[in-house]
């Protein structure tokens, strides 16, 4: 069958004798032009530069999540209120740092930032809440050759993180921390006097598979003193708060989730007693919570929406 060729008609228009096939072709792609013009128009690009930059931008996420964002730390800095702070201690500024799961090596810069930031702040009080290992031991004393070289007005404090205390190695690891002259809790507290006033710090022992002891932890802290708490754990605010009011409990041990969604804040991976709690400050009555996204990575080194974090919290006196 011949294709009779359009002789007559406006250059829009398709001649009824042509096959009826080649006829539905020359519409569709007459009809794909005007919308990728439309497209063009209304939005700026078509769908082939929408999958290109897609695929750009893809490549360019896993660029930054596996080689830019897990050594960028970010410094983030609040305000925690409380009623039950003497106006003595309003202003008292805390670092927190916690879940190092230190590799040697791949993480000494990353430490090494984390510290001179700490340096430049002259903080008051540093609160280290655990993992500083992912199960090897060894690389505590190395971690530590970085970390000492930090100090604060009223001290160091740490606690175990699930990872280091799942080697049944506690006192090792207190050791190697109060060596380098920091103070070690373990289902205790230290009572310390601040610019004339009362401040207790407390500190419980791992949560997961370990041996929590609010009891032993807060015994001896009278009702009206303040309380900084540290518990790698953070969904064990729920069990502290049932004691007593926690002006402020530090926590880790979720990484923020270590990779988010951005802009929602949602986090997919999620970590036994790390569910409730994931990222950020919670209030209830007078407690507070402050939960940080860790320095370190566990498992494959990747970060997405949720940058290593050295976090400068400072009390507040007020509800
Ligand atoms: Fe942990």
């Amino acid at each position: 069958m011949a294709f009779a060729k359009a002789e007559s008609g406006s250059e829009g228009s398709i001649s009824p004798d042509l096959h009826p096939r080649f006829t539905r072709c020359v519409r569709d792609a007459r009809v794909k032009m005007q919308d990728e013009a439309i497209a063009r128009k209304r939005f700026g690009f078509t769908r082939r530069r929408m999958l290109a930059a897609l695929v750009a931008g893809g490549a360019g996420a896993l660029l930054d999540a596996f080689w830019f964002e897990p050594g960028h730390l970010t410094v983030t800095r609040k305000e925690m209120r409380t009623r039950q702070l003497p106006p003595g201690l309003d202003g008292l500024r805390i670092g927190v740092l916690s879940d190092f799961h230190f590799r040697p090596g791949d993480d000494d810069e990353l430490v090494a930032k984390a510290v001179a930031q700490v340096r430049r702040e002259k903080l008051d009080l540093i609160a280290l809440t655990g993992d500083y290992t992912s199960g090897n031991l060894r690389v505590v004393p190395p971690l530590l050759a970085l970390l000492e070289k930090m100090s604060a007005a009223h001290g160091v404090f740490a606690v175990l993180g699930n990872h280091d205390g799942w080697r049944g190695q506690p006192e090792v690891i207190r050791r190697l921390f109060e060596k380098a002259g920091f103070s070690f809790l373990i289902n205790q507290n230290s009572q310390l006097s601040v610019r004339g006033e009362k401040l207790a710090i407390a500190g419980t022992d791992f949560v997961w598979k370990g041996r929590p002891d609010p009891e032993r932890t807060l015994r001896g802290i009278s009702k009206t003193t303040p309380v900084v708490a540290l518990v790698h754990e953070p969904d064990y605010f729920d069990a502290m708060t049932a004691r007593r009011d926690i002006q402020l409990q530090l926590s880790g041990h979720t990484h923020g989730g270590q990779c988010r969604v951005p802009l929602i804040e949602y986090a997919p991976r999620t970590v036994s007693y790390g569910r409730i709690y994931n990222y950020g400050h919670y209030a209830r009555g007078d407690s507070n919570l402050f939960v940080t996204r860790g320095v370190g990575t566990v498992g494959v080194r990747v970060r997405f929406a949720c940058p290593p974090e050295l976090a400068i919290l400072t009390l507040r006196t007020g509800a």
